[in-house]
């Protein structure tokens, strides 16, 4: 079954199905990573090129290695030494990349609605690497893909999500897919990192971090996005590292199996501490593996050679 959309915008861009398919198709992927040569020849001779407008360690290495390991053509568009710089706007930089037959488009931007832009205008696939405070999609599905992955289910879990919600495309996202997908989402943090329209989410708000944490069976950290808060909103990194970092202590007021996940990148003992963010329960460096299994599913879904039933995306390298 393939996918009903060209882009992929938003987590709402798709149904419980279709979230259920890339989810199923990134288990199938999981194992090439595995391999001594880690390649399938799925995408020879699709290319995808990589638009990023804003900094990215996590999204931006494993989309490439997602597109490699599918044996696509992979560009990084040099956003600070292309034509970017000399006035060129999104838009006209996105045509002429097309026009050079790009077969997908992955695009982070610091503006919210640029990658839905770009899909509107353009006949290669346009994916959402995280656009403002928006959405990120690849982010909530490789989320969900752990949390599936290590619960073994995604339905009937509790899960808090902590800090700058305001903020945070990741927080946008994931509410949206564990609230299609059957979990209780719980959001706490500081009054003003809360948006004013929370209460149109469908999820529990809290503000003191302990009362959130009973009965958790994950807790999903975001960063401080300071780069995205136009003042302060909160009076200095030590009173949020005491009201909102994750502890130990803290950690024990949830339930024995608790998952700890962050995006990344973390700000050690500012939202969370060294030996949470290094424990057992932390599943941060399961989640950079998943994204790129879950990266090759989104591609490979998107490209449009499901059309063909002959391709097997699990058949191995010549
Ligand atoms: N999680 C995430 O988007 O990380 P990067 O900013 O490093 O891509």
């Amino acid at each position: 079954m393939p996918l009903k959309i060209k882009d992929l915008i938003s987590i709402k861009d798709l149904d419980r199905d279709e979230l259920r398919l890339i989810l199923d198709t990134a288990e199938s992927f999981k194992e090439v990573g595995a391999r001594d040569i880690k390649k399938v020849p799925t995408l020879r001779g699709k290319t995808v090129v990589n638009l990023f407008f804003e900094p990215s360690t996590r999204t931006r290495t494993s989309f490439e290695l997602a597109a490699k390991r599918l044996s696509a053509d992979l560009v990084n568009l040099a956003v600070n030494s292309s034509s970017v710089a000399k006035g060129e706007t999104l838009l006209d930089t996105a045509r002429n990349i097309e026009a050079m037959q790009a077969d997908l488009m992955v695009v982070r931007h610091p503006c919210a609605g640029a990658p839905a832009l770009l899909a509107k205008h353009m006949t290669s696939g346009i994916i959402n690497a995280g656009d403002g405070a928006h959405e990120h999609p690849t982010q909530a599905l490789l989320d969900l893909f752990t949390i599936r992955e290590r619960k073994k289910t995604l339905e009937g879990l509790t899960v808090v999500i902590v800090g700058d919600i305001l903020h945070s495309r990741v927080a946008r996202s994931a509410i949206h897919a564990l609230k299609m997908i059957g979990s209780t989402v719980r959001v706490v943090g500081p009054p003003t990192m809360i948006p004013r329209e929370i209460m149109h989410w469908g999820v529990e708000v809290f503000y003191q971090y302990e009362m959130a944490l009973k009965g958790a069976d994950v807790i999903m950290i975001l960063r401080l996005q300071l780069e995205r808060q136009g003042r302060s909103l909160f009076p200095t990194i030590r009173e949020y590292a005491n009201l909102y970092g994750l502890t130990v202590r803290r950690l024990a007021m949830a339930k024995d199996d608790v998952l700890v996940m962050h995006p990344g990148p973390i700000n050690r003992g500012v939202e969370i501490s060294p030996e949470v963010a290094d424990g057992l329960s932390s599943a941060i460096l399961s989640q950079a593996t998943n994204g790129v299994a879950v990266r090759m599913a989104v591609l490979y879904l998107l490209s449009g050679v499901i059309k063909n039933e002959s391709v097997d995306p699990q058949r191995p390298a010549h």
